[in-house]
């Protein structure tokens, strides 16, 4: 087989890989030339082609979802690129905007053309400032070179780039949440249908696309479909809901490794793989416990399923909830469940949104009770309450508007499931990780969480 070759990450480290005359340089902007030459209908076709599925968690396929859009629609058709990137340990988007920006845009330029949108947001995370400044900066050289603004290369395409900064919270990174945030809301989930392709901003049809997605999509431009799809792993057969997993993947490594980054591999690599050849294995020589697949909400595999694909279909066959943002997160066998846990459950009753009972309830219920067992007050029935609490929300119970529901429910299914003696052995032994310091914060968090939860936000 011959050896792999990063395209999404090929220019990352490379002297001033952020500028217009490097990336030129390098053929930049070809593919969109090359897009121009072509009728929308046919880009959209050869996306399609390429099997490519959309790289922000859900893996929708990124052609099918453009044909969503309705046809003969007068306009105006926007496009949204999800630069959100609030998954726990998710930082490729981060790579790519801060050391290859002009990748991004040339791919959402290209989009643009396919799905016959004029205007194009960017929803940008709020703490990524050089990502921002990096942005804006390529931006300017666009307008500058004639490559945005109107008629494009002359092509008769006219194209305006808008950056904006987000509101700072997990939420605005669900597709509808993101919306209203940009239309200046607070990022509170929009029911679905109709769905964003139908009516998203402001109230017109929109396509919502990942960061990592649209460097896919300048790179199916250059190099066709047919090499995009000649990576990854096929449907599983056994599972017809399974469109395959194709094309390069950036994978994060973070946590207990000796070398946590982020690598470009063909999909479908397994945690063990990306742990010792890329991640340069577990710390201080210890052994994994538990490894996350993809962002905390994705939950858990544990030690003996290690060499689980890591494509779209490989992590849900050991009952983790999917492959999620591919970030993976390494937790050694010194580390107690119950922290990560504790960790885990604080984050998702931090960042609900408060709009649906079982999330906003559930999500705070689980976070007081790995508090109560973490300040050793735990009962062996808080685990099956738990359990049954996580069981009850989010979309897959139909009991809520949107994922995060579904994601803070799943570290809990996997962590109980799979780790069960590990927190059984903790409440019985009455043991305690909170030290007195923590113990306060508990406390304090407990406090606010109830405040929090019990007022219901303001209705506008
Ligand atoms: C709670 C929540 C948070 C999300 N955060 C992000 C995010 O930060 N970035 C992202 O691209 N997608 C995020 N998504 C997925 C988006 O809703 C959407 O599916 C994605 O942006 C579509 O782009 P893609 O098809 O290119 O993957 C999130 C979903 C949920 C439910
Ligand atoms: S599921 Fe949670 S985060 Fe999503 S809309 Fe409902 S309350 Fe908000």
């Amino acid at each position: 087989m011959p050896e792999f070759e990063p395209t999404l990450l090929a220019r990352v480290g490379k002297p001033d890989s952020q500028s217009l005359e490097t990336y030129r340089r390098d053929g930049g902007y070809q593919g969109l030339k090359k897009a121009l030459e072509m009728a929308p209908i046919d880009v959209v076709t050869l996306v399609k082609d390429s099997g490519l599925r959309g790289r922000g968690g859900a893996g929708f396929p990124t052609g099918l979802k453009w044909t969503f859009l309705p046809k003969d629609n007068p306009g105006p058709i926007y496009l949204a690129i999800n630069a959100d990137e609030s998954e726990p340990a998710t930082f490729n988007n981060r790579i790519l905007m801060e050391d290859d920006p002009h990748q991004v845009l040339e791919g959402i330029a290209i989009s643009c053309y396919a799905i016959r949108s004029k205007t194009a947001y960017l929803y940008l995370r709020y703490e990524y400032g050089r990502s921002y400044r990096m942005l804006k900066k390529a931006v300017e050289e666009c307008y500058a070179a004639g490559i945005f603004g109107k008629n494009i290369f002359g092509s008769g395409f006219d194209l305006d780039v808008v950056l904006h900064r987000g509101a700072a919270a997990y939420i605005c990174g669900e597709e509808t949440g993101l919306i209203e945030s940009l239309e200046g809301k607070r990022a509170w989930p929009r029911i679905k249908p109709p769905f964003p392709a139908i009516e998203g901003l402001f109230r017109k049809p929109t396509i919502v696309n990942n960061i990592e997605t649209m460097a896919c999509v300048k790179q199916i431009l250059d190099r066709g479909s047919a090499w995009f799809k000649s990576m990854g792993v096929p449907p599983d057969p056994k599972n017809p809901r399974d469109a395959g997993s194709y094309g390069p993947k950036l994978y994060c490594i973070s946590g207990h490794v000796n070398r946590p980054g982020c690598v470009e591999l063909p999909m479908g690599i397994t945690a063990r793989q990306l742990i010792d050849e890329h991640g340069g294995g577990v710390w201080k020589g210890r052994q994994a416990k538990a490894v996350v697949p993809g962002g905390i909400s994705m939950g858990f595999l544990s030690a003996s399923e290690l060499d689980t694909p890591l494509d779209f279909n490989g992590p849900g066959k050991v009952g983790c909830l999917g492959l999620g943002t591919a970030a993976i997160t390494v937790i050694d066998d010194q580390t107690s469940m119950v922290d990560v846990l504790f960790n885990c459950a604080r984050f998702f009753a931090h960042e609900s949104c408060g709009q649906c009972t079982p999330c906003r309830e559930g999500t705070a219920w689980m976070h007081k009770i790995l508090a109560r067992i973490r300040m050793g007050q735990g009962q062996l029935r808080d685990l099956d309450l738990l359990t049954e609490v996580a069981a009850s929300m989010g979309i897959i119970p139909g009991t809520t508007i949107c994922g995060l529901s579904d994601g803070a429910a799943w570290p809990i299914k996997n962590a109980i499931k799979k780790f069960r003696p590990e927190f059984e052995e903790y409440i019985n032994t009455g043991r305690k990780t909170v030290k007195p310091s923590e113990a306060l914060m508990a406390a304090h968090w407990l406090r606010w969480n109830t405040w929090h939860h019990e007022s219901p936000p303001p209705q506008k």
